[in-house]
């Protein structure tokens, strides 16, 4: 029996593979490199030293996903394939909607006739819009702010409706916080294909010398420093929840969301001189307007996956720091 990972070339995706492949699990990955390269997957291999099998697959492709599930014996899914940039999501929302939102309801029907049940979503803090306060705990209200976080929300509430309906499925909806640093050894990290929006990304950038300053986005907020204060957690981490969360649903039905962070919010300026601590290294940067749609702060309450994953973050924020850098100036040619 294997675990399907879609999106295993991604980011999150490959670390995953990484970490289940350590703890023996055998694992089939689907992938069409909208956001990743086809060495990821030999990356992967290298860095286990073992083998898997692989499908260059579209999710959306309905006939792709049925091929996959008849030609394997898969027990459940981590479905990490999708669109991820809020702000190409505003101005592309039929692009989003169709990528991320399809492919959920193509995989869980594929699921349902194939008679397996266990599904592990990445979700995202983004479905807390706009948190009336921190740290979040899982029951505070939903609500989109922009298309990318309302594809998240409506495959959330798809989840929950087909437990509803179908109460043997057991369903793990894993909300990240912010996902940084990369794997110990440096050969696979974030590594996104076109331009960056997330911070630690175009702080390789700035520091690879392909972009001359960072725009910090806004120092008015109501925090400490005025910069926008998040949840940052390693992605070696954040990896080990999902083969938590494989343990989870193996175990007990249901349809249960949970937080993944630190439970501890890093500013904008304190990433920044961390950063430049940790690695010798000055990041220019100037004070820019505001970004629209970004919360002061947005930080976690992880005792949930605590209590129910057995799960906690290990890695602190120098590590971090030191990793995403250390894969980063191994990419630069
Ligand atoms: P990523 O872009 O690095 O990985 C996603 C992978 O899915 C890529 O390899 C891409 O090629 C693939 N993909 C996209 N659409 C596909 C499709 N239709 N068929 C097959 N493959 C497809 O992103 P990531 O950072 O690894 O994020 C993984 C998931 O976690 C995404 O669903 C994302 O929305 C979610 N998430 C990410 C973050 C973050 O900060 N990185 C935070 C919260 C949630
Ligand atoms: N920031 C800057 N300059 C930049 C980029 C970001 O100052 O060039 C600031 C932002 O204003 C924010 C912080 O750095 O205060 C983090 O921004 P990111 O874009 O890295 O992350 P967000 O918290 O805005 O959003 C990310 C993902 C979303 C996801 C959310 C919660 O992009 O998809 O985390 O998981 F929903």
């Amino acid at each position: 029996m294997a675990v399907l990972v879609t999106g295993g070339a991604g980011y999150i995706g490959s670390h995953t593979c990484v970490e289940l492949l350590a703890r023996g699990e055998q694992i089939i990955v689907a992938d069409n490199f909208y956001n990743s390269k086809p060495r990821v997957i030999d990356m992967v291999k290298e860095i286990t030293g073992k083998d898997f099998k692989f499908y260059k697959a579209d999710i959306c492709d309905r006939s792709s996903v049925e091929n996959i599930f008849r030609e394997n014996d898969i027990e459940a899914v981590i479905h990490f394939a999708g669109y991820k940039a809020v702000g190409e999501s505003v101005k592309e929302p039929l692009m989003y909607y169709k990528n991320n939102i399809y492919s959920s309801v193509i995989l869980l029907e594929t699921m349902k006739k194939s008679r397996c049940k266990q599904f592990v979503f990445s979700s995202s803090a983004t479905v807390y819009g706009i948190p009336k306060s921190v740290p979040i705990t899982e029951d505070f209200p939903l609500g989109s702010i922009n298309p990318y976080g309302s594809t998240k929300l409506i495959v959330e509430n798809i989840c929950r409706d087909l437990y509803d309906s179908e109460p043997d499925f057991r369903i793990a909806l894993l909300r990240y916080f912010n996902p940084i640093g990369a794997h110990e050894s440096g050969k696979i990290g974030d590594d996104p294909n076109g331009v960056p929006n997330n911070l630690m990304p175009i702080i390789m950038r700035v520091a690879s010398g392909k972009l001359d300053k960072l725009s910090v986005y806004g120092n008015d907020y109501p925090t400490p420093d005025g910069t926008g204060i998040r949840d940052y957690l390693h992605v070696t981490d954040l990896a080990l929840g999902h083969v938590r969360a494989i343990e989870k649903v193996r175990k007990e039905v249901g349809c249960k969301a949970f937080n993944l962070g630190t439970g501890k919010g890093y500013s904008v300026l304190e990433i920044i001189n961390a950063f430049e601590e940790v690695n010798g290294l000055k990041i220019p940067d100037f004070i820019a307007p505001r970004r629209h749609g970004d919360a002061a702060e947005c930080y976690s309450d992880p005792s949930l996956a605590k209590n129910e994953l057995n799960w906690e973050t290990k890695i602190g924020l120098n590590e971090m720091c030191r990793s995403s850098w250390n894969f980063a100036k191994s990419q630069i040619n």
